[in-house]
């Protein structure tokens, strides 16, 4: 559990809710958690489904693992403590982007099953989809783009997910795009698409 230390602090309401923003925007929010090893194309993935969207007209944003431990968690490591506090403090951020009235599209490993659940109380019944991008092992190490599990099996990066630490995947995760089985960018960012029309997230055109 987190140590809360920020003690006599209100919450401030303001005149405009989440509603009024959906309304305004012509769509619901939501957020689509990607997890999966990495490699397995969460990034790629998320960002083509964004331009989807953003070609309907509808308010996108995308928080990425590899950019956001640039800044807002550039003192996080790989532990699993340090892993956990990513993931708390991204489904912090991911749920005031729902609250904004955005799709908010996650790309994390997040190996733990723990910690999107927790992502998952945060935010309201529906707004949490999570979507399982799954590879193998072998296709990871396989496609390597950015050279880590290389240097993972030669004993250069300690604690990686897959080779020296672990990655828990969904049990009843609300999508699977499964990328050792359907290389095609486009479809599987269809398929996203599709699930979020198909629960009337915004109206096809
Ligand atoms: S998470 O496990 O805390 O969710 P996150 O998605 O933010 O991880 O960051 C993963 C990215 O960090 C990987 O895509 C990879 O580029 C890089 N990385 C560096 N070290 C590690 C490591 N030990 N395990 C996994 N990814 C690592």
């Amino acid at each position: 559990m987190t140590e809360v230390k920020a003690t006599n602090v209100h919450w401030h309401h303001g005149k405009i809710s989440k509603e009024d923003r959906q309304r305004a925007n012509g769509h619901k929010s939501a957020c689509l958690w990607f997890t999966g090893l990495s490699g397995s194309g969460k990034s790629t993935i998320a960002v083509r489904v964004e331009e989807l969207l953003f070609e309907k007209g509808i308010k996108t944003y995308i928080l990425d693992g590899d950019n956001i431990r640039h800044g807002l968690n550039k003192n996080l490591g790989f532990s699993p403590e340090d892993r956990t506090e990513n993931i708390r403090r991204i489904g912090e951020v991911a749920k005031l982007f729902v609250d904004a009235g955005l799709i908010v599209l996650t790309a994390f490993i997040s190996p733990y099953r723990k910690d999107r659940d927790n992502v998952r109380e945060l935010l309201e019944d529906g707004e949490f989809i999570e979507v399982y991008v799954e590879a193998s092992l072998e296709t990871c190490e396989e496609r390597d783009p950015k050279g880590l599990y290389k240097k993972a099996r030669a004993g250069e990066i300690k604690d990686f997910t897959g080779i020296s630490a672990p990655y828990e995947a969904p049990e009843n995760p609300e999508l699977v795009v499964n990328t050792t089985e359907e290389t095609d960018v486009n479809k599987n960012a269809e398929k996203v698409v599709e699930f979020l029309e198909r629960k009337g997230f915004f109206s096809g055109d």
